[in-house]
């Protein structure tokens, strides 16, 4: 029997980072920083740590993680394919927010990929994060956090979801991104992003062309896992208002709760994002991470309907338990 709850869970901070590799490599958990969220990295080649992953995060085994790599070189050792346009892609943004998904090397386990025949990789850009995979090969993490709740941008919030449940958490301060990568799988004829995130389809049009967006569909019919609707929720009941609409926002506060804002004024409890995407997504799971903590419900006023906030409107839907 596997037996959660019991271990205690440090948080350490950068002079720790060979005893994370340490770790690591005898087959432990640890949560290390991206530029995006926090990761609960294992070796990707050890089937048995990355079986702990889904233990720990009680995640489904149908839902593959990605796999980190600290350059193209030590992603071509995950995937049996190597096209033109991954090259292409990753001279532009690796390493950063980009996940590409490609037809996987028969050396991944097949827990990593939930028995896929693709595996998604990514090359982080966060320096902690990349001198731990320097010495330890490929890291499969996903977002350190219980299945389906919202992601980490601290070493705090990894604490407040997986403590007890996992040992060690290296702390590399906030996140910068904030947000999870884009995902962009290369299985098909032509290019398809499967998750929004800071790599917009703009930026990867101008760099490879045609690029397709895989619409949010309904919950249940096909699309990559971890996509579901109701990802990244908070417990709190998430309720959204007009851009700009400070009557709705009263409203919606009159029988208390707290707000995220960006360009109302609110007196109650509330906290303010900046009014850019970039600003916004970097504060947006800590905000909901500090007013979850004591709230109810959360009242968000709604960003514009543009391709510019596209990503953070993806995740803010997926906020709300409605879908
Ligand atoms: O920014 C990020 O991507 C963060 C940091 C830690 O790197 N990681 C992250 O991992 O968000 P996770 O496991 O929370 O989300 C991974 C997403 C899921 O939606 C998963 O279904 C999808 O990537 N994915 C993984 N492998 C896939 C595959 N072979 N085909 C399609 N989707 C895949
Ligand atoms: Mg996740």
């Amino acid at each position: 029997m596997i037996k959660v709850g019991l271990v205690e869970t440090e948080i350490v901070g950068l002079d720790a980072i060979d005893r994370a590799v340490a770790r690591l490599r005898a087959g432990t958990l640890v949560a290390l920083p991206t530029e995006t969220v926090y990761g609960l990295a294992a070796l990707a080649s050890d089937a048995d740590a990355v079986a702990r992953i889904f233990v720990a995060k009680g995640r489904p085994a149908t839902n593959p993680l990605i796999v980190h790599v600290s350059d193209a070189t030590q992603a071509r050792s995950v995937v049996a394919e190597w096209p033109s346009l991954a090259q292409t892609l990753t001279d532009a943004f690796w390493p950063g927010p980009l996940t590409l998904v490609l037809p996987r090397a028969a050396s991944v386990p097949d827990i990593v990929t939930a028995g896929l025949d693709s595996v998604a990789v990514r090359a982080p850009a966060h320096p902690v994060f990349r001198r731990v995979l320097e010495q330890t090969g490929p890291l499969a993490a996903p977002s350190a956090n219980r299945s389906n709740a919202v992601s980490p941008t601290r070493a705090e919030h990894v604490r407040a979801s997986l403590g007890g449940r996992i040992e060690l958490i290296l702390d590399g301060g906030p996140c910068e991104v904030g947000i999870e990568s884009t995902v962009l799988s290369l299985l098909g004829d032509t290019p398809t992003v499967l998750r929004l995130g800071a790599v917009t389809p703009a930026m990867l049009r101008e760099v490879i062309g045609d690029v397709q967006v895989r619409e949010l569909v309904e919950e249940g019919a096909r699309r990559s896992p971890g996509t579901g609707a109701r990802h990244y929720a908070p417990d709190a009941e998430v309720v959204f208002v007009t851009h700009g609409d400070e009557e709705a926002l009263r409203a919606a506060l009159t029988e208390g709760g707290a707000a995220i804002v960006h360009t109302l004024q609110h007196a109650g409890p509330h906290r303010r994002l900046p009014d850019d995407p970039e600003g916004f997504a970097r504060g947006l799971y800590d905000a909901l991470h500090a007013l979850d903590a004591d709230h109810d419900r959360i009242v968000i006023e709604r960003v514009p309907d543009s391709a510019e906030w596209a990503a953070v409107a993806d995740r803010l839907r997926r906020a709300s338990r409605l879908g």
